[in-house]
């Protein structure tokens, strides 16, 4: 952390980060926090992943509190932003993160399936982030905490570019995010709303543990990785309190890939 308060980059602002209680969006949650945010970990199924979260960020000296809320139900989507009003007044920075996988062949994939990815994945970041929207518009700028009215930050993955067979629900709910980010972008952008997206590539958290198991799968997932090694938490965090911090100022309507290289089409590095 920082010597002096005054060298953090989040100060005095408040953050949320859904699925903030595990993989990237805890290691969002601690990056944002140890730049002097107060953060709220939203959580779904894990109260204690949430708690565990913040214990670490108190320990560190941060703020946080745990925040329930499935963020493809609007009703508990309301209640989490009234619950982040009640405890501090307003909210200035929004990491869209909760994302799962729940994978299947094309010929056999379900409905229900179909659903669940979307509903989560696409409809949780609209939802939260025209509430979070809606805060920013309501309580308007404050220029001596921050440059922009609000940031969003929407986590999409290198399969919004990257189609993805045996994987076709999660790919295209990335691929909605683009233009969900991009969509908002513009429109908010005269509010100084500023949005964007983090694409991860492959992180080392629980989603993508079983291409991780053995030696050989983890050898032939780090042949589509130019950079040599699979990514780490802190690594988006990183990009994350930037992409938060007025350095990014100028920033709107990008996705900034942190992924090893993962997007440079590794299969031509070598003729093709
Ligand atoms: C997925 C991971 C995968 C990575 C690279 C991510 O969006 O959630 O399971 O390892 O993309 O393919």
């Amino acid at each position: 952390m920082p010597d002096s308060a005054s060298s953090r980059r989040l100060q005095h602002q408040i953050a949320l980060v859904t699925g903030g209680s595990s993989g990237i969006g805890s290691g969002v949650a601690e990056a944002l926090a140890a730049e002097g945010a107060t953060v709220f970990v939203n959580y779904s199924h894990s109260p204690e992943g949430a708690a565990e979260v913040v214990k670490k960020i108190e320990a560190a000296g941060g703020k946080a509190y745990a925040v329930h809320a499935d963020v493809s139900k609007e009703e508990e989507v309301l209640a989490m932003f009234k619950e982040i009003r009640e405890k501090c007044g307003t909210l200035h920075i929004l990491v869209n993160n909760s994302g799962i996988q729940d994978d299947s062949p094309f010929l056999d994939m379900s409905l229900e399936k179909w659903q669940n990815v979307i509903n989560v994945n696409l409809t949780g970041q609209f939802l939260c982030a025209r509430e979070a929207a809606r805060e920013f518009v309501r309580r308007g700028p404050q220029p001596e905490i921050s440059k922009a009215t609000g940031k969003i930050i929407c986590m999409s993955s290198v399969h919004e570019v990257i189609p993805w067979a045996g994987h076709v629900n999660y790919a295209t709910s990335k691929g909605g995010i683009m233009q969900l980010m991009k969509s908002m972008a513009q429109e908010l952008a005269p509010q100084r709303i500023r949005v964007n997206s983090i694409g991860p590539g492959a992180i080392a958290t629980p989603i993508n543990a079983s291409a991780r198991d053995t030696p050989e799968e983890e050898k032939s997932l780090l042949t589509l990785i130019p950079y040599g090694r699979i990514g780490e938490p802190a690594d988006i965090g990183k990009v994350a309190v930037w992409l938060a911090s007025d350095e990014s100022d100028y920033v709107t309507g990008t996705t900034l890939f942190a992924d090893g290289g993962m997007t440079l089409y590794p299969g031509f590095a070598d003729n093709g």
